[in-house]
């Protein structure tokens, strides 16, 4: 590590990409690029881009995430959307050409051609290493992963649901879901169009979720008053939606990500299973913090989960740290 180093831990996400130095998150921005059509050049980024959203000509300007379920869907603008963000926390091109160490995550188990091209975006701004997601969020929240005590950790990201168990620096047990808070969004587009007969977008779907979404009856059932638009006549026409009714809409998607999570316990051998019994399951991306999650999880899975501190930073953080462990987490341990 020379002296001019500089070293970032990069959480390129499905909604948001968070850049961390020195183990704090000092960036956020939505993965979202704008494109000129005409020209095909990118002219805006993060929450500019997103700004743009139904406000722009969909035939000249083209707003879009650059990854989809956690994998890089637009290699060329992935490309340079890092590089707008490095060069921003730098204060310019200067900070570029000193080549700053990124340590940059990726799902769990996605193909090596998919690990690539996460790679290769961002060799044009730094020096890149990869680390799985599972392993810098256990980083990011502290858990003892160099022990040869099991630890599992589940993170529930907008694109991807991904369950691991770590010990000895490596993942033992681990799946990815392409499954995430985005599908819970469509489940709520959906419920309301089978019930109501009204069409209503997925940002709607997601700030009902966010305002009054919960993944069991609340004790206290909150509601939100929104606008649809009627299937049949087009006319826009108000509507309430209670809690109760989230948790029905979101049910199944749950479901299946618990599934994956059982599947994964299920892989475990019983030593680690049953540290894990007496530790619980860290809990930890944004969809995690849909009310009642860890509840809902710890009754159907019988092992208590519970919600870390940093859920959403977590990711990023711990990139931080693996690089000055990246040897020690890239040792070839056989896996299950
Ligand atoms: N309070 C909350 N209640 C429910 N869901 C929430 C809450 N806050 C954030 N979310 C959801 O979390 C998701 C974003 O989480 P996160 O930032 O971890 O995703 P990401 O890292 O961009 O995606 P991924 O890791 O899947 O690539 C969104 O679907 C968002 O709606
Ligand atoms: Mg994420």
């Amino acid at each position: 590590m020379g002296m001019f180093s500089k070293e970032l831990g990069i959480d390129l996400g499905t909604m948001f990409t968070r850049i961390a130095e020195d183990g704090v998150v000092i960036l956020e921005e939505p993965s979202v690029v704008s494109v000129d059509i005409d020209r095909q050049i990118m002219v805006a980024l993060g929450r500019e881009a997103q700004g743009m959203i139904g406000r722009v000509d969909a035939e000249q300007m083209q707003v879009t995430r650059i990854l989809q379920h956690g994998v890089v869907a637009f290699y060329e603008y992935t490309e340079k959307f890092l590089e707008a963000l490095v060069k921003r926390i730098g204060g310019g091109m200067g900070f570029l050409r000193m080549r700053p160490n990124l340590m940059i995550t990726h799902p769990f188990g996605i193909t090596s051609v998919e690990r690539r091209a996460v790679q290769e975006a961002a060799l044009s701004v730094g020096d890149a290493r990869l680390v799985p997601q599972p392993v810098a969020a256990a980083l990011g929240v502290d858990l003892p992963i160099g022990t040869p005590s099991g630890n599992m950790i589940v993170l529930l990201g907008a694109g991807a649901s991904q369950a691991a168990v770590i010990a000895m620096h490596t993942i033992v047990s681990g799946e990815t879901l392409r499954i995430g808070g985005l599908d819970l969004d469509e489940a709520i587009v959906t419920y309301v169009r089978r019930k109501y007969g009204l069409i209503i977008g997925l940002p709607t779907a997601e700030q009902v979720k966010l305002r009054i979404g919960a993944a069991i009856p609340l004790d206290e059932e909150l509601s939100i008053d929104i606008q649809g638009q009627d299937q049949v006549s087009g006319l826009p026409k108000p509507l309430t939606l209670t809690t109760g009714e989230i948790v029905e809409a979101v049910e199944d998607t749950l479901d299946q990500i618990f599934e994956t999570v059982r599947r994964v316990l299920e892989k475990t051998q019983p030593e680690l299973a049953s540290d894990i019994i007496d530790r619980g399951i860290a809990l930890c991306g944004g969809a995690a913090l849909l009310r009642g999650m860890d509840k809902l999880m710890t009754q159907n899975l019988g092992v208590p989960v519970y919600l870390v501190d940093n859920p959403l930073s977590c990711v990023a953080e711990g990139a931080c740290r693996a690089h000055g462990m990246y040897d020690l987490l890239n040792r070839n341990l056989p896996q299950i």
